[in-house]
């Protein structure tokens, strides 16, 4: 039983605002839900294509304190940025606002007000950690503490992110809050909470029965949460940023940001249109979620709970969440920056949006976690966008205007090859259609790059600048053709790569089709002037994407770094095990580099005690002549040991910066060779 749908109204998760967006965000979300409401816009649909900005929550709060600024300058901040972003890339967002917005405030009170007075929350009080010193209860990720599980001391009252345990604020070993440091206490509160429970049956059939269609990612997890049975959700929090729980009794408590951000699709919806609640309220409507699959949940059974409690909202008709996009083997990371961002990927690829839109559409999660590499990067863009569909365009350009100066000839009589080529078209149509109507977007582009095949391989075949000397008549039939295949790659390119469609339709002087007129082979009539033939892409080469391999790398490198500078301090040890060590001063007599060993250096040392041999591995940081005559201090009894045939007879000491360099450790003043260090 499918429904008659008359308008679609598509929403794309809203990112927070609490860093900028990148490669993940894209293809996880955005340009899906891009690509889809721009080709309904050119099937001449009625759709609307909302985002903005999650401006809430605590990790937004957090971040702010840390930095010494308010939460409202950091989610300015990154608002613009992001919305630039997005700009930047074609996302042809209807709006774009942001749940600081004062429609907002006021359509989520409302929400929060209309669910209260039906009775659709249960009121609890329950025991939760507070600062006594901030004066303020705190949220699960203000608190640290011990890892019950791995021992990790910096665990967050969420989550363990060292063994990625999920944990509850009561679980931490030693808690602390990470406001004031004091250790909190635990004192009632009360809280409004949506009572999933009691949506389970409806939604169980809402989902698992009447919604098989949906993709089996997206099913699999909400079927794995109503198997677990739902349980009643707190829909506020203690904290002083967010939207107020408009109810007396309630001050210092705000929404939940997952309750408020969902409601952000219907405020800016209002933002955008009076004629708003056609859009939320009409069962002709079809209502699209677009988003990553950490918001299954949301999405599928929380947001709609709210909506039916709510009483007047239809439901999504369906969900198409994607899996992640990892980066070079990686999970993407903005903590560890580990991600391409998208404004520093447009200062080094101007105007080269349309590649990253291209790779991350060919390669996209739809099914699972794929992954980003520069290299598939570089191949796609080169084998893919330049061999295929930019050497098709610019071909059949060249010749048209090589050998008719430009303008389009005349059609003539069509062979039978010229008739399968034709055919090939409507095959192409069908199946791209059918891809996009079911999310498919990856398998949908590999048919709109089929049609350039189809193209390459049409002008190969008949080889027109041969014809071109014997037979002008069938030349012309053949460039007219390639021509109409190249206004057709317009129309068909127009979801996935906007700019490349605009210069394709620069280049045959036209200015906008409809989809319905793709498959026509009329699309460009005899005489019409073309403009001058420009390349569509360029090749990348090798040190281009080498400069951003090495970018990774350099980023990887810090994160050792910081690591390995925060490394925790080792276990105590008792003063006898201390003693054991006989640590003393001596002097460097000789010092040469170890043959073939790039790191070594080898020692000679007056330690007092009649001299010995002790090789380090301080190459990268000193010239041997540097170290002659210096004082060092080393561990005397350690147990000598063979290195590259050589017996080192103990261990110099020294410092290891953050960078990974050594450098040895010294007296400050001169003392005797041999004397000991205690
Ligand atoms: N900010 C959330 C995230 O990035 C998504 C919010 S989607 C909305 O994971 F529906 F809540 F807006
Ligand atoms: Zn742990």
């Amino acid at each position: 039983m499918s429904k008659a749908f008359n308008r679609t109204l598509i929403t794309s998760a809203l990112p927070y605002a609490n860093g900028p967006v990148h490669i993940g965000h894209l293809a996880g979300v955005y340009v899906p839900a891009d690509i889809y409401a721009r080709y309904l816009r050119l099937k001449g649909e009625d759709v609307l294509f909302i985002g903005g900005s999650d401006e809430h929550g605590v990790p937004i709060a957090l971040k702010a304190k840390a930095e010494g600024v308010s939460p409202q300058d950091v989610v300015d901040k990154f608002h613009y940025i992001i919305k630039k972003s997005f700009e930047d890339f074609g996302i042809s967002f209807d709006i774009y606002s942001r749940t600081t917005s004062e429609t907002h405030y006021k359509t989520a009170s409302d929400f929060f007000r209309k669910l209260y007075d039906k009775g659709e929350f249960v009121e609890k009080t329950s025991e939760q950690y507070y600062d006594e010193e901030a004066k303020q209860f705190l949220a699960d990720r203000y608190i640290t503490g011990k890892c019950p599980h791995c021992g990790n001391e910096k665990a967050y009252g969420d989550q363990c992110e060292s063994c990625g345990t999920s944990l509850s604020p009561l679980d931490l070993i030693n808690p602390k809050s990470a406001i004031s440091g004091s250790v909190p206490v635990l004192k009632e509160t009360k809280h409004w909470y949506l009572p999933l429970d009691k949506h389970e049956t409806w939604l169980k059939k809402w989902i698992l029965e009447d919604h098989k269609e949906w993709k089996t990612n997206v099913y699999g997890q909400c079927k794995s949460w109503l198997d677990m049975g739902l349980q009643p959700r707190a829909v506020s929090r203690d904290l002083d940023w967010g939207v107020p729980v408009p109810i007396e009794g309630a001050e210092g408590k705000v929404l939940y940001v997952w309750f408020d951000a969902p409601i952000g699709y219907i405020s800016n919806t209002i933002e955008l249109t009076p004629d708003w609640e056609k859009w939320w309220k009409q069962e002709d409507t079809k209502l699209l979620h677009f988003i990553g699959k950490d918001n299954i949940v949301f999405h599928c059974i929380v947001f709609p709970a709210m909506l039916k409690a709510e009483g007047s909202f239809i439901l999504p008709e369906n969900v198409p969440a994607n899996e992640f996009l990892n980066l070079e083997g990686d999970k993407i990371s903005t903590s560890r920056n580990w991600a391409v961002w998208l404004h520093e990927y447009l200062e080094d690829f101007p105007g080269k949006q349309d590649v990253l839109r291209y790779v991350l559409t060919a390669n996209a999660p739809e099914t699972k976690d794929n992954d980003f590499t520069w290299k598939d990067f570089q191949a796609r863009n080169n084998n893919e966008l330049v061999a295929v569909l930019g050497n098709f365009v610019n071909r059949a350009m060249v010749l048209t205007h090589n050998y008719f100066e430009g303008k389009i000839p005349v059609c003539g009589v069509l062979t039978d090859y010229d008739k399968e080529t034709l055919k090939e078209f409507t095959a192409i149509k069908a199946e791209l259609e059918n891809y996009l109507q079911n999310y498919r977007f990856r398998e949908a582009l590999k048919e709109a790059m089929n049609l350039s095949r189809v193209g390459n391989k049409y002008l190969a075949d008949t080889e027109p600048w041969k014809l071109a000397k014997t037979d002008m008549g069938r030349t012309a039939t053949i460039l007219n053709i390639s021509m109409q295949i190249t206004a057709n790659l317009a129309i068909v390119f127009e979801p996935f790569l906007p700019v490349s469609s605009k210069k394709i339709k620069g280049l045959i002087n036209k200015s906008d089709f409809k989809w319905s007129q793709f498959g026509q082979i009329d699309l460009l009539e005899a005489g019409h002037e073309l403009n001058p033939a420009e390349l569509l892409f360029e090749k990348i080469e090798d040190e281009t994407i080498e400069r951003q391999v090495q970018k990774l790398l350099d980023t990887k490198k810090a994160n050792e770094l910081r690591e390995h500078q925060t490394n925790p301090q080792k276990a105590n040890v008792v003063f006898d095990d201390f003693t054991k060590l006989d640590i003393r001063v001596g002097r460097v007599l000789e010092c040469q580099k170890v043959p073939k060993a790039d790191k070594l250096l080898q020692f000679k040392i007056d330690d007092g005690l009649g001299g010995r041999t002790i090789l380090s591995g301080m190459a990268e940081y000193y010239a041997p002549e540097e170290l002659i005559g210096k004082q060092i201090c080393f561990i005397a009894n350690l147990e000598p040991r063979k290195i590259r045939g050589i017996e080192s007879q103990g261990m110099i000491l020294s410092a290891q910066n953050v960078d990974g360099s050594l450098f040895v450790v010294q007296p400050s003043k001169e003392v005797l060779p041999g004397s000991e260090v205690l």
